[in-house]
């Protein structure tokens, strides 16, 4: 975080002390100020009401990318929750990004899109069938490499011997699976991670959620954004 004394300074609390160093800062004050930097003020409007004239990059074109993935119906992420994810993405800069479940890749071309709006990082994508278009794949090959298996094998996948600094997880929705897929991103976790879970409506995506939270306490639970997703921080201690 580049300019983190100016937000520390305009959120902070007269009882908090003048940190020199970022890494000094108590965990759940960083945790604020990644809120506020992260998810209200460089693209607060993202969060509000969608429109299509005031975003650049990426989120300017969404609506024609999506047109591109086939029908409205085909996106299983509603605008909000991509807006989100964009977000994240964008504002988080990150090197490597798991995805588990693309179906016919909204969710995809979005983490691509962030990604290619950064100019750095990639994103494996993982899913059980293959469904993206040719075109979409077109348009995510520099930034993408989708993988057709099971999240349960990648245990032992060599591929996935590496770290992963955003993961967003949207595969099988089954209690069991929801929670090897948290699992194995905090087995793949750097020293800080975000986990987007997709579908928090589910009772058995927030019953894994809540036994993964048990099981890694490093996690910190950040609640509900966008429309449905759950977002698991892990902080560097
Ligand atoms: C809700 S859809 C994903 C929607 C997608 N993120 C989007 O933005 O449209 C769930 C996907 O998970 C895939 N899936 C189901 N079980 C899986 C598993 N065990 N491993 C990986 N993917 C799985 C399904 O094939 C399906 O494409």
């Amino acid at each position: 975080m580049q300019d983190w004394k100016d937000l520390y300074n305009i959120i902070r609390d007269p009882s908090w002390p003048d940190y020199e160093n970022y890494n000094d800062i108590p965990v759940n004050i960083r945790l604020e100020m990644f809120e506020e930097h992260g998810f209200k003020q460089p693209h607060n409007n993202l969060l509000l009401e969608y429109t299509d004239q005031d975003y650049a990059g990426f989120v300017y074109n969404l609506e024609n990318w999506l047109k591109e993935i086939g029908s409205d119906t085909d996106a299983l992420c509603s605008r909000r929750d991509l807006l989100f994810i964009y977000t994240t993405i964008y504002n988080t800069k990150p090197n490597s990004v798991l995805e588990i479940g693309r179906y016919k890749g909204s969710s995809t071309l979005t983490i691509a899109g962030a990604l290619a709006d950064n100019n750095v990082g990639h994103v494996w994508s993982i899913d059980i069938v293959d469904l993206l278009n040719d075109t979409v794949k077109n348009h995510i090959k520099d930034y993408a490499t989708l993988i057709t298996t099971s999240s349960d094998c990648l245990w032992n996948n060599t591929e996935f011997d590496r770290t992963f600094d955003v993961c967003f997880v949207d595969g099988n929705h089954s209690y069991k699976m929801v929670l090897n897929d948290l699992e194995f991103c905090a087995a793949r976790a750097p020293a800080e991670q975000i986990i987007l879970a997709h579908d928090n409506d589910y009772h058995e995506v927030q019953d894994a959620c809540h036994m993964f939270l048990q099981k890694f306490p490093e996690y910190t639970d950040c609640g509900n954004w966008g429309d449905n997703i759950r977002v698991l921080r892990k902080l560097a201690t």
